[in-house]
């Protein structure tokens, strides 16, 4: 077996992020599966990963890629077999690396049994589901949105009753209120903590606490916080945590939480709560969003970026909880694009994007394909779109007057499946994912893929090492954090501080040459990693474009 991760361990982790069906598919069927995972080993672990958070590979009709389970206990045949998920996750043991498995908990595919026993009229199972009738005045029972647009019930059968669907109307929201549904959910987690899984990500784990009461917002208010960040979460996260991974010492998890807040963050991951060891918050990926919309295409303002992962750091801290850091992930477009310049500088800002994310205070997560700088597909039509999200939004531009056009390039700058294209393997026309037809369209594959990235390519090298140092400097993993003229209008800079090592970090998070001043003693101290090649320090700096530093103070003895 590899080495046992601890639980002071997962602070020095690098998580790696695997969306299975496009990783690599070893039969043809244009879908990857848990095989094309195993033939990959050798280079994963050549990345210097801890653990892999895999999304759901569980039985699902996939019309939400995945997140709508029909059966928690068994392995989606379309993606393996329980043999090849055993024996993933032996080879992966034998190379030092844990499995992180994708918990939906919130709401199961209406495929699931409980929904069908319950649309046949079984009341235990309908108990299990939360369903309401009308409102008084005939129309649905709150004004809740689908996240995926629309209301957020749809008939019950037809009994007149409405079931609740935060996302999806395949994805039917489970009571929590219901002993017996967490009871399910306990054993769901022990049945996975049996066959030797120690890694859990909760989904959209903070709207599991519904009231009893389910009420409408008022005019004005935003009715996510109806159902958001509810009393009784913690109460549940408590309950989960002591009847199953919290029993495993060396447990990860993290939970997602959707439009939460800080101090609720805080008390989700601060250790003395017992719920869960780190969170994934969204404040800073909403830095682009025109006043809170997603659908909507604007360029970020640095200072927005900035601020806001200084607020989450300084208050995580202050707080005693635990961020997961991270820009790319599957529901996310590509980092590069959205935050750096895919074409002129795509090397130096995907490495400068790096180094921010892995030096902030937190457990950096990789998405896959961001180690090789992977951009956004370049798409000219929504038929190249398969997600859900993606062609809900499409016709909801086109409904509020939108031309074609303009909801096409909104969508194109938004959409999910942008960071769910195949992994870029080489450079051929499937990008060595498939022999089949991929099940999403890779297009930018020319360049950037992992054959070119490992003969000598500046991406993958800079993540290896970034992964590296955090595991030979505590000021890396657990050092304070605190900010450097935070006011700058283009550069984010930041010290982190563990016992009498101190690192400055500075990003350039613009396409500028910028004079950067830094305090004397860092002016003389020692480069621990840089994306340009011997970079000047002295007092004043010339930044390069997306230039990034990481100093380490001279010690006087
Ligand atoms: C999370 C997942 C996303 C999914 C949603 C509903 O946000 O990351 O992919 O659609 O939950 O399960």
């Amino acid at each position: 077996m590899g080495k046992p991760p601890t639980k002071v361990g997962f602070r020095e982790y690098a998580i790696y992020q695997i969306y299975p069906k496009s990783f690599r598919d070893t039969t043809g069927s244009g879908i990857g599966d848990l095989r094309g995972v195993i033939e990959k080993i050798p280079y994963i672990a050549s990345l210097g990963i801890d653990m892999i958070w895999f999304n759901p590979f569980f039985v699902s009709p996939q019309r939400d890629g995945g997140y709508d389970v029909a059966d928690y206990y068994n392995i989606d045949p379309a993606i393996g077999t329980m043999d090849d998920f055993d024996e993933l996750v032996r080879t992966l043991a034998d190379n030092g690396i844990g499995v992180m498995l994708d918990m939906v908990l919130n709401h199961t595919s209406t495929e699931h049994e409980w929904f069908q026993k319950a649309l046949a009229g079984d009341k235990k199972y309908q108990d299990f589901y939360i369903i309401r009738p009308p409102a008084a005045d005939g129309g649905l029972p709150t004004n809740w949105e689908s996240k995926f647009g629309g209301p957020a019930w749809a008939p019950f059968g037809d009994t007149g009753n409405y079931y609740l669907h935060l996302y999806d109307p395949t994805q039917a929201d489970l009571n929590w209120r219901n002993p017996e549904v967490r009871d399910e959910m306990v054993k769901i987690v022990n049945f996975w903590r049996a066959k030797g899984i120690h890694g859990f990500r909760f989904d959209v784990i903070n709207v599991i606490g519904k009231a009893a009461e389910l009420k409408s917002s008022a005019p004005g208010e935003d009715p996510r916080y109806m159902y958001t960040d509810g009393p009784d979460v913690n109460a549940y996260l408590q309950q989960l945590n002591a009847e199953s991974f919290g029993q495993d010492p060396d447990s990860v998890t993290v939970g997602e939480m959707s439009s939460t807040s800080i101090q609720n963050c805080v008390e989700y991951s601060n250790p003395d709560n017992h719920e869960l060891d780190m969170v994934f918050s969204f404040h800073h990926l909403k830095v682009d969003y025109l006043n809170g919309q997603k659908w909507s295409n604007v360029r970020f303002n640095p200072i927005d970026l900035k601020r806001t992962l200084n607020e989450w750091a300084l208050g995580m801290q202050e707080g005693n909880g635990w961020n997961a850091l991270f820009l790319n992930n599957h529901d996310q477009p590509r980092s590069v694009n959205r935050f750096g310049d895919p074409t002129t500088y795509r090397v130096e800002s995907a490495t400068m994007l790096a180094t921010m994310i892995h030096m902030l205070r937190g457990t950096p997560y990789i998405y896959m394909g961001e180690e090789i700088g992977m951009t956004d597909p370049e798409y000219h039509s929504i038929d190249d779109y398969v997600d859900v999200e993606a062609r809900n939004a499409y016709n909801a531009l086109i409904d509020q007057g939108l031309d074609a056009a303009e909801a096409f390039t909104i969508v194109r700058s938004k959409a999910r499946d942008n960071s769910r294209t195949p992994m870029q393997w080489d450079d051929s026309p499937n990008v060595g994912f498939t022999t089949g037809t991929p099940w999403l369209r890779p297009t930018n594959q020319e360049h950037i893929n992992v054959a070119a990235e490992e003969q000598g390519g500046k991406i993958l090298a800079y993540y290896k090492k970034l992964i590296r140092l955090r595991k030979q400097h505590l000021a890396i993993s657990i050092g304070e954090y605190q900010p450097y003229q935070l006011e700058h209008p283009q550069v984010y800079a930041f010290t982190r501080t563990h016992e009498d090592e101190k690192l400055l970090v500075i990003v350039n998070l613009s396409d500028k040459e910028i004079a950067y001043d830094i305090p004397a003693d860092f002016a003389t101290g020692e480069v621990l990693i840089a994306n340009y090649p011997n970079p000047t320090v002295a007092d004043t700096i010339q930044l390069h474009p997306y230039e990034a530093l990481t100093l380490k103070k001279e010690v006087v003895a």
